[in-house]
C-alpha cells in the first residue's frame, strides 16, 4: 500500500515539473525491490545474486545501510555503506568502474564494512547483469546521463579491459 503511495506521489510530481538533468534526492519507497519476469533470466539471477551477496550491506531496495546502524557507524567515524537507488550516487559512475569495484572490491580503513571482490564468486558477465539490475533503481534522466559516461569513458580508455589482470 505505502509503495503505491509513493509511486502515486513520483507520478505527481513528475507531471509537475520537466526535467533535463539528473536529480540527486528522489525520495524511495523503501520497499522498491524490482519485480522480473522469470523470463528474462539474466536480470532473474542477477536479482537472486544482489540479495545473496549484496542486499544485506546495500539494501534489499537499494537503500544502503539501515538507518539505525548508519548511525551508529557514523559515530564511529565511519563511512556508511552506499545507497544503489536514484538517491544514492551509483549512477554517477561508468559501467567500467562499477564493474571494477564489484570484481576486484575496495579497501579503506574508513569503511567499517569492507566491499570485499566478487570476482571468485561472480562471472563477469554475471557481474555486469548485476549491474543492469541496479539500473532499475535509477530515473530515466540518471540512466541516460550514466550511459553517456559510459561511452565517453570507453571512448577515454580504449584499452580499458574487463581482465586487465589476467591479460598480463
Ligand atoms: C560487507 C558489506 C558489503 C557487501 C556485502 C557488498 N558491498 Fe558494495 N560496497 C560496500 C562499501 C562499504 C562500499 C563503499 C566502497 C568505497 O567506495 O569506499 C561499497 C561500494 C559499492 C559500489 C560503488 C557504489 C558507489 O556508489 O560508489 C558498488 C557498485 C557496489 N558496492 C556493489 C556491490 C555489489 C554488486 C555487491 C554484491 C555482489 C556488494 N557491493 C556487496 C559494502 C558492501
Amino acid at each position: 500500500m505505502r509503495y503505491y503511495f509513493f509511486s502515486l506521489i513520483f507520478f505527481l510530481a513528475a507531471c509537475g515539473n520537466s526535467v533535463t538533468m539528473p536529480q540527486a534526492s528522489i525520495p524511495i519507497a523503501v520497499e522498491a525491490v524490482p519485480t522480473i519476469s522469470p523470463d528474462n533470466s539474466q536480470l532473474a539471477a542477477a536479482q537472486r545474486n544482489y540479495n545473496t551477496l549484496c542486499a544485506h550491506c546495500h539494501g534489499y531496495g537499494g537503500d544502503g545501510q539501515p538507518l539505525e546502524t548508519a548511525e551508529r557507524t557514523e559515530t564511529l567515524g565511519y563511512h556508511t555503506v552506499p545507497l544503489h537507488n536514484s538517491a544514492g550516487h551509483t549512477w554517477q559512475h561508468p559501467d567500467q568502474l562499477l564493474f571494477e569495484t564489484i570484481k576486484y572490491g575496495v579497501e579503506s580503513p574508513i569503511n567499517l564494512y569492507t566491499m570485499t571482490p566478487f570476482g571468485d564468486l561472480l562471472s563477469d558477465d554475471e557481474i555486469f547483469a548485476i549491474i543492469d539490475y541496479l539500473r532499475l533503481w535509477w530515473t530515466d534522466d540518471q540512466q541516460t546521463w550514466q550511459e553517456q559516461l559510459t561511452t565517453q569513458f570507453a571512448e577515454n580508455n580504449p584499452y580499458w579491459s574487463e581482465s586487465p589482470v589476467d591479460e598480463e
